[in-house]
């Protein structure tokens, strides 16, 4: 049988190809969400926002974090998903939990009791039928000094910050230096090493997503890409250590607090559409 069929085309196919021509990073189709996809991934998020609900309730002085780690397991678990980070790369628990100096991946410990005056991180991924979600929240633990309050609001607005610049046809790195010019005018720094990165049909795709990138750089933003907003904001150096006894949990080299939320957002033809926070 003889047929003429039109090329399988994807959205934007010819834009994308005009950008790549003008020397622009632009991402492989791979990365591109369909309405279907992008259903899935609110429906992820829907459960990793209900184990993020169930923390918030019940968050308090005097809980550790491997009870933290219980209710993101339970909660997640009994709306069908599973916590992502369980087994993942090793990691022993359903959810990461940072306190104070700890910048990210802090293990869920029942020897870590949440005190009067601590901040944390709750970073909570799922994966529900194969579609990844991802998104971390701050809580002050019972009466938190203004210092470490206001490091915790400045983080959350850098994020906001960012999420305005989620613009079709930018580039990542306008999104990254207004995170970045937000934490520095408050005069605290963003860790570099560590970053954002897409998310969705795995736990972590390209790009690697800076928040300390130089303005007009970086892959461009085309609609249908999924990826996470999340800088790390130090008080004090951007400088860190991993620690090598168990291989995961990032501090601050200087000792001072450390502020992190996490939203995941998708590049809509018109803007940008919140999918997990
Ligand atoms: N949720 C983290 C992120 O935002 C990833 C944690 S990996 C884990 O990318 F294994 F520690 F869970
Ligand atoms: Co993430």
């Amino acid at each position: 049988m003889k047929f003429t069929m039109k090329a399988r085309h994807f959205p934007y196919e010819e834009k994308i190809r005009a950008f790549a021509r003008k020397g622009y990073e632009v991402p492989p189709r791979r990365l591109l969400k369909s309405e279907k996809d992008v259903e899935g991934i609110r429906r992820s998020a829907a459960i990793n926002m209900a184990a993020l609900d169930a923390v918030a309730a019940r968050i308090g002085v005097g809980m550790s974090t491997a009870a933290i780690d219980r209710i993101v397991h339970e909660t997640t678990v009994s709306l069908g998903g599973v916590p992502a980070p369980l087994g993942y790369e090793g990691f022993p628990r359903s959810v990461c939990t940072s306190v104070n100096d700890e910048v990210c991946h802090g293990i869920p410990s029942e020897n870590v009791i949440l005190k009067d005056g601590d901040i944390v991180n709750v970073d909570c991924s799922t994966v529900y039928q194969g579609y990844y979600s991802d998104s971390s929240r701050m809580f002050l633990i019972g009466d938190v000094s203004a210092e470490r309050r206001r490091l915790v609001e400045i983080t959350k607005e850098c994020v906001e910050i960012g999420i305005e610049q989620v613009i079709p046809w930018h580039v990542l790195g306008d999104m990254g230096a207004a995170v970045h010019a937000h934490a520095r005018k408050h005069g605290y720094s963003v860790v570099r090493d560590v970053g954002g990165h897409g998310c969705g049909k795995e736990f972590h795709e390209d790009p690697f997503v800076s928040y300390v990138a130089a303005p007009g750089t970086g892959m461009l933003m085309v609609p249908g890409m999924v990826f996470t907003i999340e800088p790390m904001v130090n008080m004090g150096s951007d400088e860190i250590w991993i620690d090598d006894d168990n291989g995961w949990t990032i501090h601050t080299d200087d000792g001072l607090p450390s502020a992190q939320w996490e939203v995941q957002i998708l590049v809509t033809e018109t803007g940008h559409e919140l999918l997990s926070w």
